[in-house]
């Protein structure tokens, strides 16, 4: 099976073997096959995260269709059981449509719900852990399905427990729980300056989920790119989190560097570091560095090779480790 249309950067890849189950029973099958025959396993989500190194998989890559959103309701909260398949833009708009309040902020982030607890999406001020309750899993060595609690899930900035040793397990299901006094979070960039002037401009609108997450749908748009038009993995790098005393060195050298208290420590945003090298809009074949944000790395062409794209990315890594001295690490998983 071919790859390419499963990857959203659009990466050349072909896997040898392939099987799309839709239930546990045909997870469970794809596992007794693979033990069978020797293979190593991967499983795929959305593809929004995930880059191939390599033009071919030899293993068994295990294309997850587990669908269902199901909603419980108490005085206080909203559960809301999904199913780890469905689409994560179409459940912040579910939730939006129900008035649900929490994941606004997230909207538009490509990719699967089983994949949200994997790199704790986050963004424009959220992290989706502050909603995670539980995380049902099917784990192959035991051949078990397992519920891991909140946590279990050791949610980190960008990190789980799920990218380190429980990298192998299957995330079948995921249970969010929404307190009913939640407020809405406006506090990040211009959110709340964009929020203001839309009610100006229509005195109808209200303050709502609604607003809040067409205003993020409106500032992705205008600064990343749709995913379905120019290949490309969101974030390339993290952030970096750095000491103080680094943080403080480096701004007294670069009075402009971009970065925010992170704890007793400082995040500093990478796309300011890699803009201020020169890098936006460089390119190596069809590889490039987004003209609009930096650390978006796009298939230009559509057909970028993973030579290309990891050269672009030696170069960065190089270039900013010479001039800060530091070491950017890539956000999503490479094969
Ligand atoms: N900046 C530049 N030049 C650039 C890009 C950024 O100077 O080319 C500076 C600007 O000052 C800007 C600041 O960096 O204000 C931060 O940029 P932005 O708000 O675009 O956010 P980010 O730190 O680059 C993170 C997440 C995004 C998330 C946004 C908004 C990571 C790795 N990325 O990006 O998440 O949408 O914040 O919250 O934490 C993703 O993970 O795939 C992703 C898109």
């Amino acid at each position: 099976v071919n790859l390419k249309p499963l990857n959203t950067f659009g990466l050349e890849a072909i896997a040898k073997y392939y099987v799309r189950p839709s239930s546990l029973d045909q997870l469970q099958q794809a596992y007794e096959f693979a033990k069978e025959h020797g293979l190593a396993c991967l499983v795929l989500g959305g593809g929004s995260n995930i880059l191939f190194k390599q033009d071919h998989y030899s293993g068994l890559v295990i294309h997850l269709d587990i669908q269902g959103i199901h909603v419980e309701e108490t005085n206080d909260q909203f559960y809301v059981v999904v199913g780890a398949s469905e689409n994560w833009h179409e459940l912040t708009q579910f939730c939006v449509n129900k008035g649900i309040i929490g994941l606004e902020n997230l909207s538009l982030i490509p990719g699967s719900v089983g994949a949200c607890p994997v790199q704790n999406i986050g963004a424009y001020g959220v992290e989706v852990a502050e909603f995670i309750s539980t995380v049902l899993c099917y784990d192959p060595t035991e051949g078990q399905v397992v519920e891991l609690t909140a946590e279990q899930c050791a949610f980190g900035y960008r990190d789980s427990v799920f990218k380190r040793d429980k990298a192998h397990w299957v995330i079948l299901e995921v249970r969010f729980v929404f307190s009913k006094s939640r407020k809405l979070s406006l506090e990040y960039g211009d959110i709340a300056n964009r929020v203001d002037a839309k009610i100006q401009d229509d005195p109808r609108l209200a303050l709502s989920p609604r607003l809040i997450s067409e205003v993020i749908c409106e500032i992705r748009s205008e600064k990343l790119p749709d995913p379905s038009i120019t290949g490309n993995a969101g974030s390339f790098f993290k952030n970096p989190i750095v000491d103080a005393s680094v943080f403080e060195v480096l701004k007294a050298k670069y009075p402009q560097l971009v970065a925010h208290p992170y704890g007793s420590q400082y995040k500093l945003a990478a796309g300011w570091l890699i803009d201020f090298l020169g890098f936006k809009g460089k390119t190596v074949g069809g590889a490039g560095v987004h003209k609009l944000q930096a650390l978006v790395l796009v298939n230009n062409s559509g057909h970028a090779t993973s030579k290309e794209l990891f050269d672009l990315v030696g170069m960065i890594r190089q270039e900013v480790k010479s001039n800060f001295g530091i070491d950017l690490e890539i956000e999503p998983r490479v094969i």
